[in-house]
């Protein structure tokens, strides 16, 4: 099994190489993929540096050469850079996009990303390598590789939604930074960054997907035993568009001067949809009990009753007579 792991990522890191030489070499990768980086605003260093790549748009680019090349179909097929059609024909799946490869911790390939550059609706704006012998997408965070030493030195990491908000954030200097990458958030992700630190800053896309995906994901945070803050960006944007607008510098200050205790994020987002109804205010309390009672610490869910008290003017002795009906419940 070892050694067809290891096949197959030679496939991957090999598929990595053809995408960097068509972006970087070819007139269709320059003109189209290296065109589409740059007007993003991404630097060259950047764009060495994530080893990002461009697709052909033929139906068999990437088929063809590795035939040649000697790989076998099976090992083509099993890491997703080829489908094989029912009549046994076979083709690529990335055409005409532009790559982000995903790397493990030691910096090989496991997967990729595939952006398109059409504007179209219809055309799915990324895809992914699929599950694999080597690609387990919920076990694997998006850029890990080149933040776990920022995110030892700084004790923090920084969680978004996409592969171009990891690149901008670096490119911004902020390298603690990794992608669940549109999956929602799963237990074996938030273990891989418990390696590195306790503390996770959530910054999520500032649109309705964004704060429900941040909601459910400080959650399984707590569950963890992680620290939480968030930090929810205007409405439209995320962390790559905000650096992109803004510049580097703005960017660190908004980071620093924004990112709130998940206590203080949630009953701010669950009151403005409450207003003044008392019912629903009411629930609001119940569901930041809720997420307090997820915290397996005893004294830091203490520590966060007594501030929740404070906030919401509440007698700490209520929240605590919910807090250990929550925690019967759930035992
Ligand atoms: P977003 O829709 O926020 O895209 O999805 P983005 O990262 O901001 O992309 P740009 O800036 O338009 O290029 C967040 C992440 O969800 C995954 C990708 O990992 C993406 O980076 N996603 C999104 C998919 O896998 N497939 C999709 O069709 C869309
Ligand atoms: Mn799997
Ligand atoms: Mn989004
Ligand atoms: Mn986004
Ligand atoms: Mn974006």
């Amino acid at each position: 099994a070892n050694d067809q792991r290891e096949s197959l990522m030679i496939v991957t890191n090999w598929a990595a190489k053809f995408f960097r030489e068509t972006l970087w070499n070819s007139d269709d990768g320059q003109a189209i993929g290296l065109s589409y980086f740059k007007e993003r605003g991404y630097r060259e260093d950047i764009i060495k540096k994530f080893e990002l790549g461009y697709s052909p748009e033929a139906w068999e680019a990437l088929y063809e050469r590795a035939i040649k090349e000697g790989f076998g179909e099976e090992f083509l097929q099993e890491t997703g850079l080829i489908v094989k059609r029912d009549d046994g024909k076979c083709y690529d799946r990335f055409r005409g996009r532009v790559m982000f490869p995903i790397h493990n911790l030691t910096g090989r390939v496991l997967g990729f990303g595939g952006r398109t550059l059409k504007t179209d609706k219809k055309v799915p704006k990324y895809v992914n390598s699929p599950e694999s012998l080597i690609y387990h997408k919920s076990d694997v965070l998006y850029g890990l590789f080149f933040a776990k030493k920022a995110i030892t030195e700084q004790d923090n990491c920084f969680l978004v939604e996409g592969y171009a908000d990891v690149i901008s954030m670096h490119q911004a200097g902020v390298e603690n930074v990794v992608a669940s990458s549109g999956t929602s958030l799963t237990t074996g992700q938030i273990r891989l960054i418990a390696r590195y630190t306790k503390n996770v800053t959530i910054l999520y896309d500032g649109d309705a997907a964004g704060i429900k995906a941040s909601l459910r994901g400080l959650d399984m945070l707590l569950e963890e035993g992680m620290n939480v803050k968030v930090l929810l960006f205007p409405d439209g944007d995320d962390p790559d568009s905000f650096a992109m607008k803004h510049g580097a510098e703005s960017f660190k200050q908004y980071i620093a001067g924004n990112s709130k205790d998940f206590i203080f994020y949630k009953t701010d987002v669950l009151l403005k949809d409450a207003g003044n109804d008392p019912i629903k205010r009411a629930e609001v309390i119940h569901d930041v009990v809720e997420s307090i009672s997820l915290i397996p610490d005893d004294i830091k869910a203490s520590v966060f009753i007594r501030e929740c008290s404070l906030l919401l003017n509440i007698e700490e002795r209520l929240l605590i007579s919910e807090l250990n009906k929550l925690k019967l419940t759930a035992a």
